[in-house]
């Protein structure tokens, strides 16, 4: 469904123009759907929360109940999540880590660390003896594994398997394990190991991912406490209604879980867990022909809603028309337009290409939306836009004005 729910909708008729472009948040609708991701999943697995999709405090506070804890990639995140979740259990992964970031995650007793290169568990291991004495800090060793043909076919960010930046080698993985458990580094504790090897995956895709890491883990022959098997799980921006099959996945994991008794589980979800429950909501300010095509010219654009222009897809989205003009100036719309042009009706109008308002022709939200009529006045709200959205967007260019951010605690509509 990519309707915007009925609290949604009505909050975003009652905003005045000025008041938008606005993200709103159906933190109702998020507590539903977060609720029943948990309880498609066994008891022996783990839920991270990777604060990277929205670090809002609000998203991050409903979530609360659901999680088992947050995943941090910086020491941005880890002071931000520390604040607004206080008290929760955190995991600080991602490549690059600074040594003032791994101290104050040390100061800041973060649960575990991700540790991503041989030179981080050392960094590590020298920074735990000065910064965490008398204390043994739980490790994770993040593998870049390659697995079955064919398992990461269907992502779109493929981050295992291949040459990048993040993890270890399972040459270099296997070494840093030995290490661990050999006692070479005494204020280090091996804990298990961690893997994100792609993301955009159906629920099969994952479930290979899974058993590949698992397999490989605990083929190592040593303890191992928990194997961390990711994010990555798919939204679909194309088939907004087709969801990633949380049911089948925690069949799947129920059954790795059965296989090996003693071994806690871990995924760390970001998408999937909150696009659904944010909108971007805007006005048309202006519609118009151009070279036998319709523009739809909105407040915002890319600068605030990124992911269209980032992911290539044209982002789904709702159009509610609304009748009250407060301009003594016409309305525009496309057909006024091309009838001062005198251009002749010609099949497929009634399509239009949603546009922001930044100087490049990069600046498009969506493309060939059924809108036939749409006027300068109507507002058009994007759906799925609660994960990478307002936070990976470049919010300076071109000096427009932010946009609001309503959060909705109570909601009469599922995600
Ligand atoms: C290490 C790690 N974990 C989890 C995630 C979350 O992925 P997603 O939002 O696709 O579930 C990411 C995303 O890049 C990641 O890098």
């Amino acid at each position: 469904m990519t309707d915007p729910t009925p609290a949604v909708r009505d909050r975003v008729l009652s905003l005045s123009s000025a008041e938008l472009p606005a993200y709103v948040y159906d933190l109702a609708a998020l507590r539903a759907h977060a609720a029943a991701v948990r309880a498609a999943l066994p008891e022996r697995v783990e839920v991270y929360y990777a604060a990277k999709a929205n670090p809002e405090p609000e998203i991050l506070g409903a979530l609360g109940p659901y999680v088992d804890g947050y995943e941090v990639s910086s020491g941005g995140e880890l002071a931000h999540v520390a604040k607004a979740v206080p008290g929760r259990p955190l995991a600080f992964g991602g490549p690059g880590k600074t040594p003032d970031e791994v101290r104050a995650a040390l100061e800041l007793g973060v649960d575990r660390f991700h540790v991503e290169s041989g030179y981080e568990l050392r960094m590590l291991a020298e920074l735990a003896r000065t910064c965490a004495p008398g204390r043994r800090v739980a490790v994770l060793v993040r593998v870049n594994l390659p697995v079955a043909d064919g398992s990461l076919a269907g992502s779109s960010l493929a981050m295992g398997g291949r040459p990048t930046p993040f993890g270890l080698d399972p040459v270099q993985a296997v070494e840093a394990v030995r290490a661990l458990a050999d006692g070479t580094y005494p204020h280090l504790e091996l804990r298990g190991i961690h893997a994100h090897l792609a993301s955009g995956l159906q629920a099969a895709e994952q479930l290979a991912v899974a058993e590949s890491v698992v397999s490989w883990a605990t083929g190592l022959g040593v303890p191992l406490a928990e194997v961390n098997v990711g994010g990555g799980m798919t939204v679909d921006y194309t088939a907004p209604d087709r969801r990633f099959d949380w049911a089948a996945y925690g069949n799947g994991l129920a059954r790795l879980t059965q296989a090996h008794p003693g071994l806690t589980l871990r995924i760390e979800p970001g998408r999937a867990l909150t696009a659904y429950c944010g909108w971007y909501a805007t006005e048309v300010l202006d519609v118009k022909h151009s070279h036998g095509e319709e523009f739809a010219v909105v407040r915002g654009g890319t600068h605030h809603l990124r992911t269209p222009a980032t992911k290539g897809h044209d982002q789904p989205c709702t159009v509610l028309k609304v009748d009250a003009w407060p301009h003594p100036w016409p309305r525009s719309s496309a057909e006024d337009d091309r009838r001062e042009m005198g251009v002749p009706p010609a099949e497929g109008w009634g399509k239009v290409t949603v546009a922001g308002q930044l100087c490049t022709p990069k600046d498009v939200l969506a493309r060939q939306v059924p809108a036939p009529g749409l006027r300068a006045g109507d507002r058009v709200v994007f759906s799925l836009a609660g994960a990478y959205a307002w936070n990976i967007s470049h919010h300076e260019f071109l000096m427009h004005p932010r946009p609001g951010f309503h959060f909705l605690h109570h909601s009469t509509g599922g995600l």
